[in-house]
């Protein structure tokens, strides 16, 4: 019988061997000449002389087996009061469709097509059309700023963008088109065409010449057919957090993608074609590509995708209203959700008034999953929930439980073990491997299994810098965490400046530029620091000018509002302390870490490198002014 430790090993010992087998479940427009390309730079490369389009093996192949009147995607929105269908037939003919609209509009192969939309089926179909031509598109998520936005057109150069008019929070309408309109604006690189989606809560004005209705376009427009590209071109570039203002390029091949979605379908999620899969993400994040757009409908599942929230769309009923609905098996979402739903429903009494009975698994991810958290799912649900560990960079999980292959026992606090192809290692600054127990920089040995980057969007030089120069031979993930003696991952913090706000990547380091450009701003920090519904919020501290115009109040609110304006409401950053000094050690580090830790009130220990001590009670007294560090508050 297969269990999970021969089929792990088996994976490192014959990667060759293991990988091509899974990618023999997809149709190649032609083979591949070699599985594994060990010799390609800066890392070794996938199904290489291979040639694929996605698109075709998401929709296509699925409708030719006859699965064409199966649902491929449900739309369920509850802040706009829509649900619409899709048949895998009707999502491809709309694909085929908009296709269409982008070649007429000069998309090619290799082209960038960027999008900017909020949770609607057509930002999905946008997606699949990019792929469908051969075209690498780039989704920006919905709730960063113009200048957030702009940075990422600005690398990417589309010669298309396709965005809506747009959004629905719960609280207020979020127009993208003048954000889309203002990013255009400050950029230099300017796209040939955007492709607006009108929606009836607030349509937008149009751009003679540049922009084009969704509707109209598709009215007219002749579906195009999928063109194959080689299977290490790209199929998108997603923006992550890094440790600078400059977002990394994150590339995902076509070839190595597609193999291990649809591997992680059936051996880590355990579904099968005709399944329903529902990623509660946005598109904007790389759970929203991989597992609402990409994975599902490779393995021919129906995937939901959900324009709202887990509680008030309309009460915390919601996930569950959606769940029975549509037959959801597997529920994936982030902590913060089911935080958020056991705030306003602790006793589980919305939970009750459904018939939960098609659900199979809970899979968490995208931050540290906290056991009361996890404890709390499975008392309510009754059912397993997986914790999960992965990242924007390999698109899929690093450790998990295989609940295809073999259910391993829950640790709480633990994503399980290592997934096939991921050699994980844990060292010490020296580059030593570590016992079990002892807590580390955690690495992976190259090769990095299918799906994970090969490389950040046209600059190798910052993919070798961020990521393989620390460990030559190895990837650098950016948490710490420790490997205990059965084997199973504790994933406890990141060792860069990225932060997680409700399962939101963040950096600390964008933030403080933005406050470090205000003109009343000597220098700044910005820390991540406990938060019991959003798992961690960023806190400020800055330090004035001499002579500053503005202090107190009015320059905190000025402070906040600056970093909503440039980084975007999702950033959460609503709170900021003046302080007379920063902490840092003699070669002039900022303590970030150590503040981090008085914050939340966790042991510290006294940096042997710290410049002066005394700055530290100063420290305490500002954050116990805002809450932390044991404040009675
Ligand atoms: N477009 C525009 N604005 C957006 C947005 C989008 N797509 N998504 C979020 N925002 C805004 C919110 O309206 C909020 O604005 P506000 O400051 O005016 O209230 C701000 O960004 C912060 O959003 P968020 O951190 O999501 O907080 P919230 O209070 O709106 O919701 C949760 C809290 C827990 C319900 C929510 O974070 C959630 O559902 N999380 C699930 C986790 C998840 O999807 N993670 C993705 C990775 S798996
Ligand atoms: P993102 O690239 O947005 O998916 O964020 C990736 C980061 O989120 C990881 O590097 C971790 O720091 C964190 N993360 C994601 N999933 C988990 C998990 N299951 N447990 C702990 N941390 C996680």
């Amino acid at each position: 019988m297969d269990c999970y430790q021969e089929i792990y090993e088996r994976s490192l010992r014959d990667p060759e061997g293991f990988w091509g087998e899974a990618a023999q479940a997809l149709e190649w427009h032609k083979p591949w000449e070699q599985v594994l390309d060990r010799t390609a730079k800066p890392v070794p490369r996938w199904f290489v002389g291979g040639e694929f389009n996605t698109c075709h093996n998401a929709l296509d192949r699925h409708v030719a087996a006859g699965r064409g009147d199966q649902d491929a995607l449900i739309w369920d929105s509850p802040v706009s009061g829509s649900k619409r269908r899709y048949t895998y037939t009707q999502l491809r003919d709309e694909v085929a469709r908009f296709a269409g609209v982008l070649r007429g509009l000069g998309v090619e192969k290799g082209d960038r097509v960027l999008i900017y939309m909020p949770m609607v089926p057509e930002a999905a179909i946008a997606m699949l059309a990019s792929a469908r031509l051969g075209a690498i598109h780039s989704v920006v998520f919905g709730g960063f700023a113009a200048r957030e936005l702009a940075t990422r057109i600005e690398d990417a150069e589309p010669k298309v963008i396709v965005s809506a008019s747009c959004g629905i929070e719960p609280n207020r309408i979020v127009e993208y088109k003048p954000l889309l309109d203002e990013a255009i604006a400050s950029v230099s690189h300017k796209p040939e065409h955007c492709v607006i989606l009108q929606r009836p809560q607030q349509p937008a004005s149009m751009i003679d010449g540049r922009d084009i209705d969704w509707a109209q376009a598709m009215a007219t427009a002749e579906p195009a057919d999928c063109v194959p590209v080689a299977a290490t071109d790209p199929l998108y570039i997603l923006y992550t957090s890094g440790t600078t203002g400059q977002p990394k390029g994150v590339v995902r091949d076509n070839g190595g993608h597609a193999v291990a979605m649809l591997w992680s379908m059936h051996n880590i999620y355990d579904v099968r074609a005709g399944d329903v899969f529902w990623a509660a993400s946005d598109v904007g994040w790389v759970v929203g590509h991989s597992y609402i757009v990409y994975a599902p409908l490779l393995a021919g599942c129906t995937t939901v995708m959900y324009e709202g929230k887990p509680v008030g769309t309309p009460d915390p009923g919601a996930f569950w209203r959606v769940i029975s609905e549509y037959g959801v098996k597997v529920l994936f979402t982030a902590p913060t959700a089911f935080r958020a739903i056991k705030k306003e429903d602790p006793e589980g009494e919305y939970l009750a008034q459904y018939d939960l009975s098609c659900m199979h698994t809970l899979f968490l991810a995208g931050e540290r999953c906290d056991p009361d958290t996890l404890g709390w799912a499975q008392e309510k649900l009754g059912k397993p929930v997986i914790d999960h560990w992965w990242q924007t960079e390999t698109g899929w999980a690093i450790a998990a439980n295989p609940l295809g292959i073999e259910v391993l026992p829950v640790k709480p606090g633990s994503p399980s073990v290592p997934m096939p192809g991921y050699d994980v290692r844990i060292l010490d600054e020296q580059g030593e491997e570590l016992p079990a127990g002892e807590m580390g920089n955690i690495v992976i040995r190259l090769p990095l299994p299918p799906s994970c980057l090969p490389t950040l969007w046209r600059n190798d030089q910052r993919f070798i810098e961020s990521y393989l120069a620390r460990y030559p031979g190895c990837y650098l993930t950016g948490d710490a965490g420790y490997r205990d003696e059965d084997g199973y991952l504790w994933i406890m913090s990141r060792t860069d400046d990225v932060i997680n706000v409700a399962g939101h990547r963040l950096s600390t380091g964008a933030m403080e530029e933005v406050l470090a450009s205000h003109p009343d701003v000597a220098e700044c920090a910005v820390i991540g620091v406990a938060d019991a519904l959003k798992g961690q919020l960023p806190l400020g501290l800055v330090v004035l000018k001499a002579g500053a115009q503005k202090a107190g109040e009015a320059l905190c609110t000025e402070l906040v509002a600056l970093v909503r304006e440039r980084i975007g409401p999702v950033a959460a950053f609503k709170q900021v302390a003046v302080v007379a000094r920063l902490p840092k050690t003699r070669s002039g580090k900022i303590l970030r870490g150590t503040m981090a830790k008085i914050a939340d009130g966790v042991e510290w220990r006294m940096p042997a490198t710290i410049d002066d001590p005394a700055i530290l009670d100063e420290i305490t007294e500002a954050l116990r002014s805002l809450g932390y560090a044991g404040s009675s508050e």
